[in-house]
């Protein structure tokens, strides 16, 4: 019988390259991607992020126990990066009226599925986030769980857009590789508690195809570049969440694990507002 291709094999990933990409380049490989990979993370991942939950990152911390959104019944929320999007579905279950915006058709293709199956279909937008196909303050509420922001090249355009599409007073909450995660390798392990590059390097991380075109892009900043980020977009930065590893969880998803979290924090979650 034979193997299902890996999203690497499909896309004849070749190696990885550490240089420049601009925002056409990395929007491309990341829709390659994550139309290539969305079978593959669902069937890993599915499981930890639920059908109609709202975790917000590998440490399991829920929105249902940290409130980061406020009160959301009767809010539009707009959900940036959404995947399959299961926290969209469950802002539904809370009396929300959730859009659920991605740029993969693969992943959107999984959200409509699972709106069907779980009874709780919400309005999904095939779109890239530099670029929001919404009117000015069309949402009171937006958020994303690692969602599109640490994939793309100028995610100053990400919080413009986000700020824009905000009424004034509106919440923007997102979650990101913590900043300082760049700094080792993605491995769970012992071999991952070594730093391996410097922190203030924003050389992005790139795999290629043989042609050298990129079929996956990461882009680092360092956490002023993105209090920078939300400062210049008008927005008002309200807090910085650092889950910590909850004792006993022994959950290993992707590059997260006990033995890492116990040392340092996988995930910043920004909490900002635009000022009335
Ligand atoms: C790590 S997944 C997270 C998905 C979901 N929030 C979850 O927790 O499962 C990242 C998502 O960001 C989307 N994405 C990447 N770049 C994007 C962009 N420029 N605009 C919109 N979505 C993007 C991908 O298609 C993918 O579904």
């Amino acid at each position: 019988m034979n193997e299902i291709a890996s999203a690497e094999e499909r896309l004849g990933t070749a190696g990885v390259a550490r240089r420049a990409v601009d925002g056409a380049e990395s929007q491309r490989a990341s829709r390659l991607w994550w139309d290539a990979d969305a079978d593959d993370y669902l069937a890993e991942h599915g499981p930890d992020i639920g059908d109609a939950d709202f975790v917000w990152c590998p440490e399991g911390l829920r929105e249902a126990d940290a409130r980061l959104l406020g009160d959301v019944r009767g809010r539009r929320v707009l959900e940036v990066g959404s995947g399959s999007a299961p926290c969209a579905r469950w802002l539904r279950t809370q009396g929300a009226h959730p859009v659920a915006l991605d740029l993969s058709g693969a992943m959107l293709r999984h959200a409509a599925a699972l709106g069907t199956a779980t009874g709780l279909p919400v309005p999904l937008v095939q779109a890239g986030a530099e670029r929001l196909p919404f009117g000015d303050a069309a949402f009171d509420v937006a958020c994303s769980a690692f969602g599109a922001v640490p994939f793309v090249a100028e995610p100053e355009r990400v919080m413009r857009e986000v700020a824009r599409v905000l009424r004034p007073g509106g919440r923007w909450v997102f979650a990101v590789n913590h900043p300082m995660r760049w700094m080792f390798s993605d491995d769970p392990g012992p071999d991952g508690l070594t730093v391996q590059q410097s922190y203030f390097d924003r050389t992005p991380y790139v795999e290629v195809d043989a042609a050298g075109r990129a079929t996956y892009v990461e882009h680092h900043r360092t956490l002023g570049d993105r209090v920078r980020d939300v400062v210049a977009a008008g927005l008002v930065l309200d807090d910085v969440v650092e889950p910590e590893w909850p004792e006993g969880r022994e959950t290993v998803w992707g590059q997260w694990s006990p033995l890492r979290g116990a040392l340092f924090p996988g995930t910043a979650i920004f909490v900002t507002h635009k000022p009335r």
